[in-house]
Formats: structure tokens, sequence, C-alpha cells
């Protein structure tokens, strides 16, 4: 990997959680048209990202091409390439390393240059290559396949190009202890050894619960409040992992759920942003309230994710009976972030206290509150009360001095 092809989390928009396999590219443009109207695209927000099932079903053309279905891309993928890149996007698409995508159209397995080729000739600078029907060649195990599938999609990607692609890799969640309970832990940890060096982007979680469940897409209720913890929680203890260049990825965020509420929506952007992870919207942008714009494009949140040091916030500590948990990072500017999650059904007032976050507690702080830009002046310890799953983020900087602070090693209660 290098550090160079994305320096920081992505941020954009892919049509997977929301829309799954009912997409055209009306869908793309409108999105498009949303999210620059809306100030999605000047808050950061350029990528716009195809999942699966834009191809022809039955296979490739004569020249062993992959073809998208121009029922559904009339103009085709060039035109909608340049339709984005007009407007200020990047261009993203989805393939699979094995012989078929997740949703049984043609996978890039043995075509893996003619598909990088393809995909650069339409345009596209970011490619999701996920990991389904896998077909295990010269004896490889399930495990072997993947790390071949892997490398040589890098190798690809970063040498068989003019510029090279972004690549988002899945590997990791299809070897994760809580995905394929046939895989032993020695697989995932082998593949997170290789995985930083081959890409961008891994996922490691399962699926963040899509919209809906059926053909017609309609909202199917439940779950998702658990689907976002579930994620939070696998990837709370991968921080170390991360480093500018190489983005764990806890899956999209989901905006216009309607079984959400407007605090669960914000804290799941809270807590992507305190990890640095991509910031990939699944929702329907043209209907968007103006309260989840509002949040969407908090500056100061916004300024946490895209952070130059790039660090993932780290459970420092887990209160009120662990009710609460307390996250926190570094900042560049020598700041510490402050994250408090109330993960539980009801009210809790937490005090967490500074010497939990590393720094003097002795000191006197400025904490500004990032959701409504107060800044407060804190010593000893933050006490905020937390409706249900509500998130409190603060930055916090030395009063006095200007000079930054004094870090020391934290309690972390996870060290995997
Ligand atoms: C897998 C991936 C999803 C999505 C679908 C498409 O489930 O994890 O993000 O890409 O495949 O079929
Ligand atoms: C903070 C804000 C609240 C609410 C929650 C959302 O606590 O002060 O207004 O938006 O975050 O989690």
């Amino acid at each position: 990997q290098d550090p160079e092809i994305s320096p920081r989390p992505p941020m954009g928009f892919n049509n997977w959680a929301r829309f799954q396999c009912n997409l055209n590219e009306t869908l793309f443009t409108r999105t498009a048209d949303a999210m620059a109207d809306k100030g999605l695209l000047a808050a950061g927000y350029n990528h716009i990202n195809l999942d699966d099932c834009w191809h022809v079903q039955t296979g490739r053309n004569a020249k062993q091409e992959l073809e998208w279905n121009s029922t559904l891309f009339p103009h085709g993928m060039p035109w909608l390439g340049d339709y984005l890149h007009h407007r200020g996007f990047n261009f993203g698409i989805y393939t699979n390393a094995g012989n078929m995508t997740c949703g049984w159209y043609p996978g890039s397995q043995d075509h893996e240059e003619i598909d990088a080729k393809t995909f650069e000739r339409w345009g596209v600078d970011y490619v999701k290559v996920d990991g389904c029907h896998m077909d295990l060649q010269h004896n490889r195990t399930y495990y072997e396949e993947f790390e071949y599938r892997y490398k040589l999609w890098h190798e690809v990607l970063t040498t068989k190009l003019k510029k090279p692609l972004v690549f988002s890799q899945s590997a990791p969640a299809y070897f994760s202890p809580n995905f394929h309970l046939d895989q032993n832990n020695t697989d995932w940890y082998r593949t997170m050894d290789y995985i930083r060096s081959t890409g961008e982007l891994a996922r490691h979680s399962d699926d963040i619960k899509v919209y809906g469940n059926n053909p017609t897409n309609t909202f199917e209720p439940g779950g998702h409040w658990e689907s976002m913890m579930n994620n939070y929680i696998m990837e709370v203890r991968l921080s170390r992992y991360q480093s500018c260049g190489f983005f764990n990825d806890p899956d999209f965020l989901i905006v216009d759920w309607p079984d959400l509420s407007l605090d669960e929506k914000k804290t799941h952007f809270a807590l992507w942003s305190s990890f640095s992870a991509p910031l990939i919207l699944s929702a329907w942008i043209p209907d968007l309230t103006k309260e989840e714009v509002a949040y969407l494009t908090n500056k100061d949140i916004i300024a946490v994710d895209q952070d130059a040091l790039c660090e993932q916030a780290t459970l420092v500590s887990q209160n009120e009976d662990g009710a609460i948990d307390v996250l926190a990072k570094n900042l560049a500017n020598g700041d510490r972030l402050l994250t408090i999650l109330n993960h539980d059904n009801k009210t809790h007032t937490a005090t967490v206290s500074l010497d939990r976050l590393g720094i003097d507690p002795e000191q006197s702080y400025r904490a500004k509150d990032l959701w409504t830009g107060k800044t407060t002046t804190v010593r000893e310890e933050v006490r905020v009360k937390l409706a249900k799953h509500q998130t409190a983020i603060y930055r916090l900087s030395a009063a006095a001095s200007r000079k930054a602070l004094k870090v020391t090693p934290t309690g972390q209660i996870f060290n995997t």
C-alpha cells in the first residue's frame, strides 16, 4: 500500500445498503446532483461508488471484457464517469475476486488485469473487490486463494495502470472470527498481516444491516442499531492496524433508516469519525432532511475524521456498569479527542476522569463540544448527561499555554 493513494479516509456514497441491486444510471446522477446541491460534496463527500449488480448477468463479451447492463445504464459507464468527474466526484465500481459476485454476476477471478484495464478505460478511480464464490485452484486453501488473488489485484492496480486505483478490500471480513466460523483464527491474523500492504481499505465486520431484505427493497424494521454496534465493537479492537493510507472500514453510514433516531444516526457519524473511518453514505440523498445534512456536514467532526494523524480512537474506559464507552485519540495539532457513547436504553450521566485520557488531570483544558461548538474549561473530569444512544464528542486543548498536550500511554482495554 502506498500512503499517497488514499492519504485520508474516503468520503462519499455507495448504493448497496440502501438500494442493493435496485440500481440504475439515474440513481447515481441524481445522487451526485443532490450531493452537490446539499453541500455534501463541498464538505468532502466526493466519491460516488457503484456496488454489485451493474453488470450483464450472462457473462463477458467476445474480448472477455465485463459489460454494463445497458437497460440500467443506457449511456454507459464512460458517460457516467464523465458526468461524475465534471461535477467533481471520483467514480467507484465493484467487482469480486472470486468467479461470481456475491449477487451472482460475473466475477474477476483469472480476469484481474483485463478487468482493471476495462475499469481504467471507463474512467474508474476506485474499486471495491469483494470475496464471494472463490474457486480454489492449484490445491490452494480458501485462505491461500484469497491471499493470492488480493496480492495479484494489488500488483495489477499499482503497476499495470497509468494511475493506481484505490483498492477497497473485503478479505478480512471473510476470515473474521464472527463470520466464517469454520475458519480458524490463524487465517484471520495471517490476513491482517498482509492486508495493510495490498490496499487502502479493509472490511472486518458483517455488512451493516440493509434497508430492505426483499426484492422490492421496502423497509424492514429491526436490528439496525444492533448492527451498527456490532460493527463498532468489532472495529474498536483494531485501532493498531490503522495508519495514514490504510483505513479500517466498518461499512456504510446509514442515514435514512426510519427506525433509527436522529441521536442514533449522529452517534454512528461521531463514532465512525472518531475512528477516522471511511464516511460512505448509503441513503437516498435527494430526500435527506435538513437535520441529517447538518450533522453529516459538521466541519469540526469531519476534521476529526480527516485528521492528519489518521488515528483510530481506542476504548479507554467503560463506565456506569458498562453503559458508557469512553474513546480517545490524538489529533495532529496536539489536541486530544474525547468521545463518550451511551449505548444503554436509558439516560446516564457519565463522569470521565482526565487521567483516563492520558493527560495531566491537574491542568485545566478547553473542551470544545463538537456538536454545539461551545467551549468550556474542564479540570480533573468531564461530566455529561447522555440520553439513550447519544454520543458526546469533544476536542480538548491545553487551556493556559497553547502548548500541545502531553500524552502518556492510556490503559487500553482490548489488546488485540
Ligand atoms: C457483500 C458485501 C456487500 C455488498 C454485497 C454485494 O455482501 O459485503 O458490501 O457489496 O456483497 O452483493
Ligand atoms: C450530543 C448533543 C445532543 C445529541 C447527541 C447525539 O450529546 O449535545 O444534542 O445530538 O450528541 O448523540
